[in-house]
């Protein structure tokens, strides 16, 4: 078979997704990359690993002559919160470092998965129940670099006949490496803080809601999109998928059961605030639940308790 390239693979979603690949494919099948050195050493040593600089398309290139790739899962990107703060660098990244990874995976003919966002949405978006098609006028840099993704790999798509397919991720919760730099990164800091602290200081606002992914979800959603079947899919990239939605407190209420003494408080950053305001409350995700059989395993109280599992039994040793 043809091998896996992942860019991003020391990522939050990367490093997941490069191990179930491995598993599911054959650790030689797929070569994981990143700028940086992963600190979890089965991602180097399991299988290949190649530095790859998306932003240099010679580095791309030469990565794609050493290996025999046929897909790429480009999960390469900067998020919305330091997107913000660093919008030079949001712009260069999700969008010169895609052009690099498309037009390799045109000259070397190659499926291409893009994640978008529940970011490619914005303030005059529906907000409950936020259509497959509908408006998108994101007014932050992450979002108008996740729109001009979505655009981009439907072109490809039309115009070469490339294989590009991709979803709209809502927030990311996941106890294996940390996210960086995004909106909804309080869903995942909440657990680590309840289960050291039993105290947790939220940067959003209590009735902030939110979809959110546990990552096994995501990672299945990843592997299943591009499996399936091509002639039944009218869209293409940008699948709405959501797995559940809450709130700062309806999350902190979950928590309790679990951990009856835990306590929030909120310090909103405003920043943050406006961009989770101009984001869905929920998503429709029914196109990707029709065309490719999308389907959540993890709700909020499966989730919840699974990740309070899984930190307390690693802080017990
Ligand atoms: N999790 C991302 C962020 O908060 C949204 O896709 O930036």
């Amino acid at each position: 078979m043809k091998q896996i390239l992942v860019t991003g693979s020391v990522g939050q979603i990367g490093s997941e997704l490069t191990h179930a690949l491995r598993e599911r494919y054959g650790e030689e099948n797929v070569v994981a990359t990143d700028i940086r050195m992963p600190s979890d050493t089965r991602l180097r040593d399991a299988g290949p690993f190649e530095f790859l600089d998306v932003l240099d398309p010679n580095h791309v290139t030469r990565v794609m002559q050493i290996h025999d790739i046929g897909t790429i899962f480009h999960l390469a990107a900067v998020l919305s919160a330091i997107g913000e703060s660093r919008p030079n660098v949001a712009w260069q990244v999700n969008m010169n470092g895609l052009y690099n990874i498309l037009e390799a995976a045109r000259q070397y003919q190659c499926s291409m998965f893009f994640p978008s966002s529940i970011g490619a949405f914005g303030k005059s978006t529906p907000k409950d129940n936020t259509p497959q098609d509908t408006i998108q006028r994101p007014d932050t840099i992450y979002g108008v670099t996740k729109v001009a993704g979505e655009l981009i790999c439907d072109y490809y798509h039309k115009r070469f006949d490339l294989d590009t397919r991709g979803v709209r991720f809502p927030g990311m919760i996941s106890h294996e490496t940390e996210p960086g730099g995004g909106t909804t990164d309080y869903a995942v800091e909440i657990f680590f803080e309840a289960v050291k602290h039993k105290r947790y200081t939220c940067y959003l606002r209590e009735d902030t809601s939110l979809d959110m992914m546990y990552m096994p979800d995501a990672i299945r959603a990843m592997i299943d999109l591009m499996e399936a079947d091509a002639s039944k899919l009218k869209h293409r990239n940008a699948f709405n998928i959501t797995a559940m939605n809450f709130t700062p407190a309806q999350l902190a209420d979950e928590i309790r059961k679990h951990i009856p003494e835990f306590e929030i408080e909120y310090e909103v950053d405003p920043v943050r605030q406006e961009i989770a305001d101009s984001w869905p409350n929920y998503m429709d995700d029914s196109a990707a639940r029709d065309e490719w059989g999308w389907n959540h395993e993890y709700d909020l109280a499966k989730m919840t308790s699974d990740m309070i599992k899984v930190i307390s039994d690693r802080i017990k040793g």
